[in-house]
C-alpha cells in the first residue's frame, strides 16, 4: 500500500471518524404529499440546513445515463480527461487537485455551468463593474457526454426552483420571493468521483465546508460518505444513501437571507480503500449582480440583521482563489 502525497493529509482534528453515528434525524421528505410540504421542510432548514427528497420530479432514467456517461469519462486515461483540464479561460472542466481549505481532496471532478457563458465580475475590487464571461468546455469525440449533463442539469433547475418556492413559503413569504435572484444565475453541475483511497484515516474526498449559494441539490450513490455537522451540538453525522433520493442541503446565501433562521451546515465527505464513489451536485447560484442581505420582511428592531450586504458575484470570485476564506459567511457578519 503506498503512502498519501503529504498535500492529502488532513491535520489531526479533521481527521475521519469511521465509527459513526447514522443520521436517524435527517428528514426524508416525499415531495408527492402536498400536505404540509412548506413546514416540514422549514423544519429541516432550521434544524439541520439539509434534508433529502424522494418523488422529486427528476426522471430516474435520465441520471443513471448520467451516472453510466460519469463512469465512462473518468476512466478514461488521464491524457485524454486533461483535453479539457479547467485553466484561467475556462474556469469549468475537469480538474484533478481541487483543494478545501489549503488540503487536497480525493477525488477528480467535471463542471459545467448552467448558462454558457456565465457572466462575473472581471475582479473582487469594490469600484470595479467590468463583467467577463465564463464559458464551459466539453470533450470533442463524446456529444452524447454533453446532451445528456445538459439535459439533466435542466431537469435538476427545475427541481431546484421547486425547492426554492417552498423554502419561501416556508418564510411566510410569497412563493417567488427568491425568483428574480436567479435570472442570471451562476449555477453549476458538478460530477465528483472519489477513488479508492489507501489511507482513508488521514484524507477526505472533500474537506469540511459550507456551500456558497442558495442550496445543493445532490445526487449520491449507495456508497455513501457524505457526514454533516449537527447544528445543535457540531457532532458529525453520516448521510445514508436512499435509493432515487436528492440531498438537499442551504448554502450561506441562504443563511444571510433568513438571517440565520435557516442554517448553512458545514459538512466533508469521507473515502474508503474498497469502492469508488460518485456523486452528483447542482449548485444552485444567484446572478453576480445581486447583493445578498438578510431580507427586510425577516428582520426588525427585535431581529436585526446579522450580515453585512455583499455582492453575490464578487464573492464567487472570491471563492474560486485560494484565500477565499476572507469572504467566508462568517467575515460578513456585523
Ligand atoms: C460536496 O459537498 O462538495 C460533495 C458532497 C458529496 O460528494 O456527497
Ligand atoms: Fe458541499
Amino acid at each position: 500500500m503506498g503512502s498519501l502525497d503529504p498535500s492529502f493529509i488532513q491535520e489531526l482534528e479533521h481527521r475521519p471518524k469511521f465509527n459513526m453515528v447514522e443520521a436517524e434525524g435527517i428528514p426524508v421528505i416525499d415531495l408527492s404529499c402536498d400536505d404540509y410540504l412548506p413546514s416540514r421542510i422549514g423544519d429541516a432548514c432550521q434544524t439541520w440546513g439539509f434534508f433529502q427528497v424522494i418523488n422529486h420530479g427528476v426522471p430516474s432514467d435520465l441520471r443513471r445515463r448520467v451516472e453510466v456517461l460519469a463512469k465512462e469519462f473518468f476512466d478514461q486515461p488521464v491524457e485524454e480527461k486533461l483535453k479539457v483540464k479547467r485553466d484561467e479561460v475556462h474556469p469549468m472542466g475537469f480538474h484533478d487537485s481541487e483543494h478545501t481549505k489549503n488540503i487536497r481532496d480525493w477525488k477528480e471532478v467535471f463542471d459545467f455551468f448552467l448558462q454558457d457563458p456565465t457572466l462575473v465580475p472581471a475582479s473582487c475590487e469594490f469600484e470595479d463593474k467590468e463583467l467577463r464571461e465564463l464559458t464551459n468546455q466539453w470533450p470533442a469525440d463524446f456529444p452524447e457526454f454533453r446532451s445528456v449533463l445538459e439535459e439533466y442539469a435542466r431537469a435538476v433547475e427545475k427541481l431546484a426552483f421547486r425547492l426554492l418556492e417552498l423554502i419561501s413559503l416556508s418564510l411566510g413569504l410569497p412563493a417567488d420571493r427568491f425568483n428574480s435572484y436567479f435570472k442570471e444565475q451562476t449555477s453549476f453541475l458538478r460530477i465528483n468521483h472519489y477513488p479508492p483511497c489507501p489511507q482513508p484515516e488521514l484524507a477526505l474526498g472533500v474537506g469540511r465546508h459550507k456551500d456558497g449559494g442558495a442550496l445543493t441539490v445532490l445526487f449520491q450513490d449507495s456508497v455513501g460518505g457524505l457526514q454533516i455537522q449537527r447544528r445543535s451540538d457540531d457532532e458529525w453525522i453520516s448521510v445514508r444513501p436512499v435509493p432515487d433520493s436528492y440531498v438537499i442541503n442551504l448554502g450561506n446565501a441562504m443563511q444571510a437571507w433568513t438571517n440565520d433562521k435557516y442554517w448553512s451546515a458545514e459538512h466533508r465527505v469521507v473515502v474508503n480503500t474498497q469502492k469508488e464513489r460518485f456523486s452528483i451536485p447542482f449548485f444552485f447560484f444567484p446572478g453576480h449582480q445581486v447583493n445578498v442581505k438578510p431580507l427586510d420582511e425577516l428582520t426588525g428592531e427585535l431581529n436585526p440583521p446579522l450580515y453585512k450586504e455583499f455582492n453575490w458575484g464578487k464573492f464567487f470570485v472570491m471563492r474560486n482563489r485560494s484565500d477565499f476564506k476572507k469572504l467566508d459567511v462568517e467575515n460578513i457578519q456585523i
